[in-house]
């Protein structure tokens, strides 16, 4: 589906679908459709109001107005009480319209602009995300994908309809803005959805450096020898038991002035979660090649940092590795020694996120950041606790997570702040080692952000576990089942707002 923008002359009489936005007040959305005029728009809301249509949040109906009339359908959508219809709503009652349309063989749809708060561009890049990402299918490895060879025709092209010619300029940046944002969401997806055999750590490592090279961005993938002189135990310890060798990305972003501080950014890598020797079950395994989400959300937020420009510097840190239980796997009472020299010894070897954070994060100290966040899918605890739908945050400092928190309720994700219980450190002591890598169930997602704590150097440091909302058995309203590309746009509207 391509997205374009219009204004009320151009689409007057052309528009055979026509999607409409209405609140749960009649008369303000009557008033407020470019290009019908207000009777056409009360004739509507009459026929609409017979079968019961309210204009409640995410209430659709589709009307077939009379013969006479250029628009062969008319989808209605609700958004709500007029006074609650931010860029949340909006995002969400695009998604709904595309959802209802995206199977439908059409070459066009009109989306007449709703009313709503904020500026026509913060409307309009509302609508674009939310329209975009429910238009959004993984089919590449389908054999027929749809809308292709003529086989089954989707939804061409949704054009989105400004008042007048003024209104056209901010629309345009809105839904430019939008793009960028739905296009490093989809890049995100697209990772996690992917099967764990096209995307081993060193086919993740190419593509990470072509999105780079085509972005305008400075990546690397370090050479195994580099890895190893580096010290980073932890990471070679978990990938030893595959096949494939780890990979350990960098991808860098450099604001056009004067950079406010140095953000890095981690994601866990893990290709595919088998669990090791400490082997899962095959209920537990059938997701786990998402085990690379936070990987993936990276790639995602750094391909659409030279479009934003956020003012700060931004690192990310993509440690690799495929967890398998091969003959030379590591063993459960194995000791390994991470980048800084903390020895761990290895008790659960499923308890591998955490390992290659480790080096990730002692990576990052290193390179001397500010400022650093962590993105994984650490824990089945997380789900335990939060649900399919909520990431947990752990911080260090109060005004990070803070930050963080509000990017999340801005773009609409949810995420919510659990505690660094520090009482709990003492599951972490091993008898032979410095830490060891898992212990007793119980509070296991916090253990795991006090693991990783051991190795940020006393810096700014937030750790989001992702391993709910990455991925999904069920479709969502902006999302298919699959990969989700959540936490994208937090991190990206989180950047933009770090640079001032
Ligand atoms: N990748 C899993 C966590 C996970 C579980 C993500 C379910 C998404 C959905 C992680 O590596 C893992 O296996 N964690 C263990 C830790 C335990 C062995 C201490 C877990 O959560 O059971
Ligand atoms: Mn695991
Ligand atoms: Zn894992």
């Amino acid at each position: 589906m391509k997205l374009t923008v219009a204004d009320e002359k151009t689409w007057k009489g052309k528009g055979r679908t026509l999607v409409l936005f209405g609140t749960a007040d009649p008369a303000l959305a009557a008033g407020a459709w470019p290009g019908l005029t207000k009777r056409a728009a009360q004739e509507l809301l009459a026929v609409a109001a017979e079968d019961g249509w309210k204009g409640k949040e995410d209430e659709v109906l589709m009307v077939r107005p009379a013969a006479a009339d250029p628009a062969t359908r008319v989808l209605l959508v609700g958004l709500g009480k007029a006074a609650e219809a931010g860029a949340d709503r909006l995002r969400r009652a695009a998604a709904v319209a595309v959802r209802r349309l995206r199977d439908l063989p059409l070459t066009d749809a009109w989306m007449l602009m709703p009313p709503s708060d904020g500026t026509a561009a913060e409307r309009a890049a509302a609508l674009a995300e939310g329209a975009l990402l429910a238009a959004y299918r993984f089919d590449r490895h389908k054999s027929a994908p749809a809308g292709a060879n003529g086989k089954k025709p989707t939804l061409g092209t949704l054009r989105l309809v400004a008042a007048d010619r003024a209104g056209l300029e901010p629309l345009r940046a809105g839904v430019a803005r939008g793009e960028v944002t739905a296009a490093a969401v989809t890049l995100a997806r697209d990772w996690v959805n992917e099967p764990a055999a096209d995307k081993t750590p060193t086919m993740l490592a190419a593509a990470a450096l072509r999105m780079a090279r085509r972005a305008g961005l400075r990546a690397a993938s370090l050479p195994l020898a580099q890895i190893r002189k580096l010290g980073m135990g932890a990471l070679l310890g978990v990938a030893q038991g595959s096949a494939e060798p780890p990979a350990f990305i960098t991808i860098r972003y450099t604001p056009p002035g004067r950079p406010k501080k140095l953000v890095a950014l981690v994601g866990k890598g893990i290709t595919f979660d088998s669990g090791g020797l400490c082997i899962k079950t095959a209920d537990g395994m059938e997701s786990m090649k998402s085990d690379m989400a936070g990987a993936a959300t990276l790639l995602g937020v750094m391909s659409a940092l030279p479009a934003l420009q956020p003012g700060v510097s931004v690192l990310a840190i993509l440690p690799c590795a495929e967890n398998m239980p091969g003959g030379k796997a590591i063993r459960p009472g194995d000791v390994m020694r991470a980048m800084n020299g903390t020895t761990i010894e290895m008790k659960n070897t499923d308890a591998e996120g955490r390992l290659v954070l480790a080096d990730g994060l002692c990576y990052a100290v290193k390179e001397g950041a500010d400022e650093i966040i962590d993105v994984a899918t650490l824990t089945g605890a997380c789900v335990v606790a939060l649900g399919p739908l909520v990431s947990g945050v752990w911080s260090n400092e109060q005004k990070l997570a803070d930050r963080l928190l509000a990017a999340g309720r801005e773009s609409g994700e949810y995420l919510w702040q659990m505690p660094l219980v520090k009482e709990y450190r003492e599951n972490l002591k091993s008898p032979i080692a410095d830490l060891k890598n898992s212990e007793k169930p119980y509070g296991g997602a916090i253990k795991a952000a006090l693991f990783l704590q051991e190795f940020v150097g006393g810096k700014p440091w937030a750790h989001v576990d992702i391993a709910g909302p990455s991925y999904g058995d069920r479709d969502l309203p902006m999302c298919r089942a699959g990969g989700t590309g959540h936490l994208v746009r937090t991190l990206l509207t989180f950047l933009e707002r770090a640079g001032g």
